[in-house]
């Protein structure tokens, strides 16, 4: 048995939001960071993260701009108003929120979106940069993973890491952050042949499938760092629902090293670099020094 430690993700959130509240109000002299988030239809769950940003942003000194529309939008109605948002000087971050109704296109939209203002780095210019190592917008779930795993890992030079999921969102950033902290990097899917033994080969475990419980705990090495970016709502025995992660949580207990937790892990860290890549985009927009 190893003694598995729980990372606390809403805590270390918690303490970083308070650390960018802090950033912003120093930078009060030069104006206040503003970011629009654009939500068209009525998707609940996406409802609940706009609600949950809004909210965040204002609490930490900015200003929330929230554009919410139907879901019959065009998608030419939709790229005029991200033109708009792009001129207007009081909006420094953009964010869409995915998945966007079936009408419009996601890639003809973001490749609309200014690339200084794209704070969820998920712009070809951001994604290309991130990939050469170039100073870019970084996804924010990638990045609150890769802060996470610091705090338990300073050094991960030479470690195996296997990310689980390909995602543009996800997956494809989170290797590339994996990369520039020299890590050896498998790229695991579902059309990897044997994905359980290619786990078990992990000193860092990242789970980004969407599939409930799918890592079991033999699949883990022992004393692994295991990070669950998954969020799913099963049903439970009593017929309520419940959130649970892409790993077996119970039965990763006792082997990782350390885990995050579902919620409480990876979740609210996304917001926090949401905040902090418009505070990053506010800065490069206004000419000042990055911290
Ligand atoms: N939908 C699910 N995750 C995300 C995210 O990180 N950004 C946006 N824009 N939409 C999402």
């Amino acid at each position: 048995m190893t003694e598995s430690k729980i990372i606390d993700g809403k805590a270390f959130a918690e303490k970083f939001c308070g650390e960018i509240a802090a950033e912003v109000a120093t930078l009060k002299p030069h104006g206040t960071p503003g970011l629009a988030v654009v939500l068209v239809g009525e998707d609940p769950a996406s409802a609940v993260y706009v609600r949950n940003k809004g909210r965040q942003t204002v609490a930490a000194g900015m200003n929330s701009f929230e554009h919410r529309l139907p879901a019959s939008l065009s998608e030419d109605d939709l790229i005029a108003l991200i033109g708009q948002l792009n001129r207007d000087d009081s909006v420094h971050g953009i964010l869409v929120q995915l998945p966007l109704p079936p009408q419009i296109s996601a890639d003809r939209v973001l490749a609309v979106i200014d690339p200084a203002k794209d704070v969820d780095g998920f712009h070809v210019v951001n994604a290309g940069r991130l990939a050469t190592g170039l100073p870019a917008l970084v996804p924010c779930t990638p990045q609150g993973c890769m802060m996470l795993l610091k705090s338990v890992i300073p050094d991960m030079s030479g470690l195996k890491a296997v990310v689980i999921g390909r995602s543009n969102i996800v997956g494809k950033p989170m290797a590339q952050l994996l990369l520039q902290q020299n890590c050896t990097v498998v790229m695991a899917h579902s059309r990897t042949r044997n994905i359980a033994e290619e786990c078990r080969q992990a000193d860092i475990l990242i789970a980004a499938v969407g599939r409930p419980r799918m890592i079991r705990g033999d699949w883990i090495k022992p004393g692994a760092a295991v990070i669950d970016v998954g969020i799913n709502r099963v049903d439970n025995e009593n017929g309520k629902s419940k959130l649970v992660g892409d790993v077996a949580f119970d039965e990763a207990l006792g082997v990782a090293g350390y885990i995050t937790p579902v919620p409480g892990g990876v979740g609210p860290m996304t917001i926090a670099c949401l905040l902090q890549n418009t505070a990053i985009a506010f800065k490069a927009q206004r000419k000042l020094e990055q911290a």
